[in-house]
């Protein structure tokens, strides 16, 4: 079946667009499917215009009406009638998916124009029209694949597995009424493989199983050997990949895979199922090929012992794994009795699995570091360096390995990987791992391959790729991932070190604030702290904290505006805000502010590429939160209303 849709010759457009591996988030600037049929055209002024003219508008508002069922109608009489059918998709909130079909009515018109088929396809809508009856009936005939662009280390047994599931989960999406489902499995020891399927409403049980079959089929197309990828017909979707894209409220159904074989001696015995046909068909050519297959059969049972050597080896090794893990986990355990952080129940994300914090051997990320060589080192913190490894499926990771002579004991140490593990934003860079062995404290992130801010903002070329754009949405980020640890989260967290180099950017230069090590909890109205120990860095302190050592979410705020004002500037702010004869990037920000001459301050590569009155606004808004008196300073959640909109009016920074 896979070989008639993969040798069909498109009688339509084939669409194949490289997906970037980010979880998908329902909002503007999706790239939605779009599948115009060539057909007929319509013409303008036709009937058949009027008619769908009075279709769409129908849709979009009846569509959201059916609570996540399917809508469909039609308008007018044969041969100028138009059929319509609108869903929302994926259990969309009603709000969401009548934006989203406001949304497609616009698009469909600009991307099929006079089209008398089409169908559109967001991640919370999808909707259709045609010049014929088309309700319940399998529309397969154009798809859209999309990749994760990562390669998998073992395509193969990674293969078999994708199909074990997705078979699972089409199963279940077909007997499901809503025709959606989802569903988890081991991948890794490390990691799990999720799959997502699902179908328009209308289809039978059976239509619909047919379409996943399909879609199962197409992924050799689409996304051979890639960690992840999508495949979309108009009348059903797949989706699969190794981290969980769906949202945290989605609960997968964990399917178990019984996994035959090891990673490693797989290859070996996908090609061994034919092998003994093969010798069959040569036997009859001679005594000759009779030896052959003598010889090959013996060469075969070679391998299948040597496969089931490695096999053992392997299970010998994952049981010690898992007793070490264990010993690990009882020594967390065993650790204090910090109750308030482990009481701290957390209701944000999804419940269980996250917040269970994966261990991982010391001898596996010496090895992924090749032996934290100096090739690998990234960075140094102030805690520690970053290297960089890579694990064996092939993921990249970042590791911050703790100086023993850091100050922090196991304690603090514990405290940190429990409070990071347990706040997730998109917007704040991922704990993965912990380690935790002998005098060795490592944790593992995502790693971020470009790197921190201040790489890019301080070096004279680079600093050029960071177009108002970018630095408009770096800007955006940090005060989201800012709110988020102030009050977003149940628990109060001050970072206490925000810099430029504490902002690292990913692949599509979306900030990710990291390093949490100074960062502490705070409970509800417990908002100021006093600590005898000054952690942070000058250029960077609020005033109250760098000479009194008090510090609340204002010196955050303070921090942030020092940011905002250099990646505005692109200059650092060197100086300590204690220095005598303090010219430093806050002094002359305000002298400039006062005569009147802001335009000076900023980045020359600014100027004329960039709305000066948001980037003057934004200027603005740094000067509100470096304020001497912290209380002048505005909250995060001002900051974020501030940055987000040109109505807001500013007041004047004292
Ligand atoms: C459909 O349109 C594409 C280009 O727009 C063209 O290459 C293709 O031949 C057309 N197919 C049919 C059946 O008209
Ligand atoms: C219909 O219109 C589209 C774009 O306007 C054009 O590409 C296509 O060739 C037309 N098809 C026919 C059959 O005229
Ligand atoms: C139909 O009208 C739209 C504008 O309403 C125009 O963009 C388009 O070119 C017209 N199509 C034809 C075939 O005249
Ligand atoms: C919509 O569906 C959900 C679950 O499928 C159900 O809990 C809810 O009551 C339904 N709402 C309406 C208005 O039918
Ligand atoms: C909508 O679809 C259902 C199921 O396919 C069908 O029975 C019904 O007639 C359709 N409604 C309209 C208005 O065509
Ligand atoms: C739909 O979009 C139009 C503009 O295209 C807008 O005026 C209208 O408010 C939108 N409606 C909804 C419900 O979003
Ligand atoms: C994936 O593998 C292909 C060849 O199989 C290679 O060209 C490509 O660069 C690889 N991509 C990554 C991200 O490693
Ligand atoms: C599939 O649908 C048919 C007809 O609606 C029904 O008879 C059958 O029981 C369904 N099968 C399952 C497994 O739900
Ligand atoms: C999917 O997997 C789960 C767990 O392994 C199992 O209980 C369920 O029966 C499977 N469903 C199908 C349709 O195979
Ligand atoms: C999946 O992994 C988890 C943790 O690594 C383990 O507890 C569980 O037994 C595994 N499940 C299967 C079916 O292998
Ligand atoms: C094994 O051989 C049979 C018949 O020659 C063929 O249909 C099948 O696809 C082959 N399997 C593999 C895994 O190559």
């Amino acid at each position: 079946m896979k070989h008639n849709l993969l040798s069909q010759k498109p009688k339509y457009l084939l669409f194949f667009i490289c997906l970037i591996p980010l979880s998908r988030n329902p909002t503007r600037g999706e790239t939605p499917q779009v599948y115009c049929t060539n057909g007929t055209n319509y013409t303008n002024g036709s009937k058949f215009e009027t008619n769908l003219n009075l279709l769409l508008p129908s849709l979009t508002t009846n569509g959201p009406l059916n609570n996540n069922t399917f809508y469909n109608t039609s308008y007018g009489k044969e041969p100028d009638r138009v059929y319509g059918f609108a869903q929302c998709m994926s259990g969309a909130p009603i709000g969401d998916c009548r934006v989203c079909l406001n949304n497609s009515w616009v698009q469909i018109l600009q991307n099929c124009p006079n089209r008398k088929q089409a169908a559109i396809r967001y991640y919370n809508c999808l909707l259709r029209y045609s010049d014929w009856r088309f309700f319940s009936q399998l529309e397969v005939n154009q798809r859209v694949g999309l990749y994760n662009t990562q390669n998998i280390s073992d395509p193969v047994r990674f293969d078999t597995l994708v199909r074990t599931l997705m078979e699972n989960v089409s199963t279940t999406a077909a007997m499901n009424p809503s025709r959606i489902a989802t569903g988890v499995t081991n991948y890794t020891q490390f990691a799990s493989l999720y799959g997502f399927g699902q179908c328009t409403r209308d289809l039978s049980n059976r239509t619909c199983y047919r379409c996943l079959e399909e879609a199962i089929g197409a992924i050799k197309w689409c996304c051979d050997g890639k960690q992840g990828g999508n495949v979309y017909f108009v009348s059903c979707n797949i989706r699969y990949d190794i981290y969980p894209f769906y949202p945290a409220s989605v609960n997968p159904i964990r399917v178990s895979i019984p996994s035959p074989l090891p990673d490693a001696d797989t290859p070996l015995w996908n090609s061994s199922p034919n092998k003994s046909d093969d010798v069959s068909k040569q036997g009859k050519k001679g005594k000759t090929s009779q030896s052959v297959a003598i010889g090959l059969t013996v060469t075969f049972v070679g391998l299948v012992l040597l496969g089931c050597f490695i096999f053992l080896l392997h299970r010998r090794r994952k049981l010690q794994e898992a007793r070490k893990q264990q010993r690990h986990h009882d020594l967390l355990n065993n650790l204090g009795t910090d109750t308030d952080l482990l009481n701290t129940n957390i209701s944000e994300g999804s419940p269980g699995e996250i917040h269970k914090l994966p261990f991982i051997d010391f001898d596996t990320i010496r090895h992924s570091t090749s032996n934290f060589s100096s090739e690998n080192k990234l960075g140094q913190g102030g805690f520690g360096t970053v290297y960089k490894g890579m694990l064996v499926d092939g993921r990249e990771i970042a590791v911050k390995r703790l100086s023993i002579d850091s100050g922090q004991g196991l304690k603090e140490f514990k405290n940190e990987v429990i409070l990071i593990s347990k706040l997730q934003h998109k917007n704040l860079v991922r704990l993965l791992f912990c380690c935790m062995e002998k005098e060795e404290k490592l944790l593992i992130y995502e790693y971020m391959p470009n790197k921190s801010l201040d790489f890019f903002l301080f070096d004279q070329i680079k600093r050029a790729q960071l177009t108002w754009r970018i630095r408009h949405n770096i800007v955006n980020g940090i005060a989201r991932g800012l709110l988020y640890l102030h009050e977003d989260s149940r628990l109060k967290v001050i970072h206490r070190d925000l810099k430029a180099s504490n902002v690292l950017l990913d692949y599509e230069m979306n900030p990710k604030i990291s390093d949490f090590g100074l960062a502490r909890t705070f409970r509800e109205n417990q908002g100021v702290g006093n600590t005898k120990k000054v952690i942070g860095t000058y250029g960077y302190m609020a005033p109250e904290y760098a000479m009194h050592g008090r510090f609340s979410v204002k010196s955050d705020v303070f921090s942030f505006g020092v940011l905002l004002l250099e990646i505005l500037s692109g200059k650092k702010n060197s100086r300590s805000y204690l220095a005598e004869n303090a010219q430093s990037l806050l002094a002359h920000a305000w002298q400039l502010w006062c005569d009147g001459k802001m335009m000076e301050l900023i980045d020359p590569i600014l100027i004329d590429s960039s709305p000066m009155d948001e980037v003057l606004r934004f200027v603005h808004i740094g000067l509100l939160c470096i304020q001497e008196d912290a209380t002048d300073r505005p909250t995060m959640s001002s900051v974020v209303l501030m940055l987000g909109s040109k109505s807001v009016t500013l007041p004047h920074p004292t």
